[in-house]
Formats: structure tokens, sequence, C-alpha cells
């Protein structure tokens, strides 16, 4: 007989279980990693294939992750093991559960030690006086391994604090007050951009669609930004869908987190390229697009030392939304096994991704 396993809450109301996956969802992949891709592999084109595998791919799987985390009430990997059971496939199939949760766990390992730097920058774009050229001061910041695993520490001691006050009182309580903030700042940043940039050139650098520049490589740069972009694959969105309401509807509910995610995706690009555009600098990805470029351009301009941490506290949210959904599929499971207690299991987890996340801060200096 199968042992009765615990439950770990529910999410109070509808919006809080939308909230939460939101917030899952849109990260740091939407705001460096979308609106570059568009911009360079066909603009319109591409948003048009990304928004077809939005629909056709990652809604579709984003409502059966739901679907198997809510039925069973469980953490992925019992998901999928009573799932299999209930329809009489192998019990093996809980090792889709345990990939999750590894690549989960991999994940937010860099992503925290990304995330700490996005805090770090808080407070360098609110001090910076423009006279160390921006790719000298990311430089700077990137040497030192003191100063990464510190904001890399902090990062993941606040990832830890909120999953270890479980799905109400922690996590669904934090996403009420954190989403509404990440969309607020998104919009007056996308105001700000409009009227204080190249408005224009970043809307034909993000829409004007090229289909001659669509090949095999861009179709699965689309697919791979929309499996992240969706949270999908990583235990997430299955370990949220267990605490769903029961009369909560799946399908629209993933129609809304879907729309939303890629809604602040195109909105992040509107933030920033106007911005990157009116100060003549180079399109870019990743680290260069915020910490080199971005930071270059607040310090250039007028107000910059508010809009810029502004901007960085609304990476900084985002990607904290997305972490403690990375957190709470290994601390579910080990909670509902009775193998720690939920406080327990958050903390051990964390340490052991704080530890390989200090590989990650590394490999930017002595390794
Ligand atoms: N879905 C999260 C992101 O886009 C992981 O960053």
């Amino acid at each position: 007989m199968q042992k009765i396993l615990k439950s770990q809450g529910a999410w109070i109301g509808k919006w809080t279980f939308i909230l939460a996956a939101t917030g899952s969802a849109v990260g740091l992949g939407n705001i460096w990693g979308f609106p570059y891709k568009a911009g360079t592999n066909g603009g319109g084109a591409f948003v048009l294939i990304y928004l077809l595998c939005i629909l056709m791919i990652g809604i579709p799987i984003m409502i059966s992750e739901i679907i198997i985390g809510r039925r069973s009430g469980n953490s992925p990997i019992n998901a999928m093991k009573k799932t299999a059971i209930a329809s009489n496939s192998s019990s093996l199939w809980q090792f889709v559960g345990w990939s999750g949760i590894t690549a989960g766990i991999l994940i937010l390992s860099f992503y925290s030690v990304i995330a700490g730097i996005c805090m770090n920058y808080i407070f360098i774009s609110a001090f910076s006086s423009g006279a160390t050229s921006s790719t000298d001061q990311f430089a700077e910041v990137i040497s030192s391994p003191l100063n990464l695993v510190l904001w890399h520490t902090l990062f993941m001691f606040l990832t830890a604090l909120i999953v270890s006050a479980g799905v109400k009182d922690g996590i669904g309580r934090m996403v009420k007050i954190l989403m509404p903030m990440l969309g607020f700042l998104m919009i007056f940043m996308v105001i700000y951009s409009m009227i204080n940039g190249n408005f224009s050139q970043a809307m034909s650098f993000l829409f004007a669609p090229d289909f001659s520049s669509i090949t095999s490589e861009t179709l699965l740069q689309a697919m791979g930004q929309a499996f992240f972009s969706l949270s999908l694959g990583m235990g997430s969105i299955m370990a949220y869908g267990a605490y769903m309401p029961k009369d909560q509807k799946v399908i629209n509910t993933s129609f809304t987190v879907g729309s939303l995610d890629t809604l602040i995706a195109m909105l992040a690009g509107l933030a920033i390229f106007p911005i990157i555009f009116a100060f003549n600098l180079e399109p870019n990805s990743g680290p260069g697009l915020v910490f080199i470029s971005m930071l270059s351009a607040f310090n250039q301009m007028q107000f910059g030392q508010i809009i810029g941490p502004l901007f960085f506290i609304l990476l900084s949210i985002a990607a904290l939304s997305s972490s403690i959904s990375l957190l709470e599929p290994g601390v579910a499971y080990l909670a509902e096994e009775d193998i720690l207690s939920r406080k327990k299991s958050a903390q051990v987890i964390s340490f052991f991704i704080w530890i390989l996340g200090i590989g990650s801060a590394l490999s930017f200096n002595i390794w």
C-alpha cells in the first residue's frame, strides 16, 4: 500500500496561483534573453515563431504539468509516480520528477550568482559617478570572488527564507507583494523609455519581420526560450500546480500565465532597447546588456542614479520570484516524505545549491 504523503498546503484564491506561476515564469530569461534573441533573429518573424511555440508546445505542457501536480497534490517526484501508477504505467516515470528537480537545482545554482550581481547593481547604479567605464565596472565586480559569493549568499538566503515559511505564508504572501511591484516597475520603465529613448528604432529592432533570417537554429532558439521562460521541465509549475484550488480552471489559467509571461518579455524589450539606441550603444544580450550597456546608459542619462536602481530592483524581483519556484519542488519532496521538516529541507537544499553556486561565482574569476 502506498503511504499517505503529507501535503504542503494550498494557495488562497485563484489569483495566488496565477501570480506565483507568472512569477516563476517571468525572470532573467524574459528580460535579457527574449528581447535580444528577437531583435537579432528576424524581429517580428522570431516573435511569431516564439508565439507559436508558446501556444502549441509551451501552454499544452504547462497544462499537463499543472494537471499532474494538482491531481496528486504532491511534489513532482511523487506526482509523477502516483499518476503513472494510477494509469497502470511504470513507477519509473517518477524519474521525470527527479530530472525536473535536478534541473531546477542546477539552474538555481548559477541563477543565484547572477541575481546576486543584479542586487549589487542596485547600489552600484545609485552611486556610480560615471568616472569608471561600465565595462571596467563590470570587470571589477566579477573579478572579486568575495563580492560575488557575498551577494550570492544573500540572494540564496532570501530564497530559502521565503520557501521555508511555507506555501501560504511564504511563497503565496511574497508573490502578492513582488508581482504588483514588478508590473508597476515594468510599466514605469516602458513609459520612461517611450518618452526619453529612441522608441521607433526599438520597435523596428524588435518587431520588423525579416523572414530571410529564419533558420532551423532560430526555431530551436525560440523553442528553448519558450521552455525556459515558462519554467517548464524544472518541476516548478508541477509543484505549484499541487497547491492550486480544485475549482480553478487549468486551461484558462495556463493561457493567462503564458500571456502575462510573453507580455512582460515584450515590455522588457520596449524598456531596454529605446535607451540602448538613444545612447548609441550596441544591442547585446545577457550580462553585457544589463550590466555594461544599461549601466553606461544610466551613467549618461538625467536621473540615471534613480532610474538605474529601479531597473535593477525590477531584475532582482523577477529573479527572486523565479528562484523560489526552483527551490520549492525539492523542498516539497523532502518535507512530504517526512525526511526533514519543511524548514530544514529548505535550509539543506539551499545550502547544497549555495555550494554549487560558488563554482559559478569562481568561474568568473579564479577558475
Ligand atoms: N522562467 C524563468 C526565467 O525566465 C526561469 O528566467
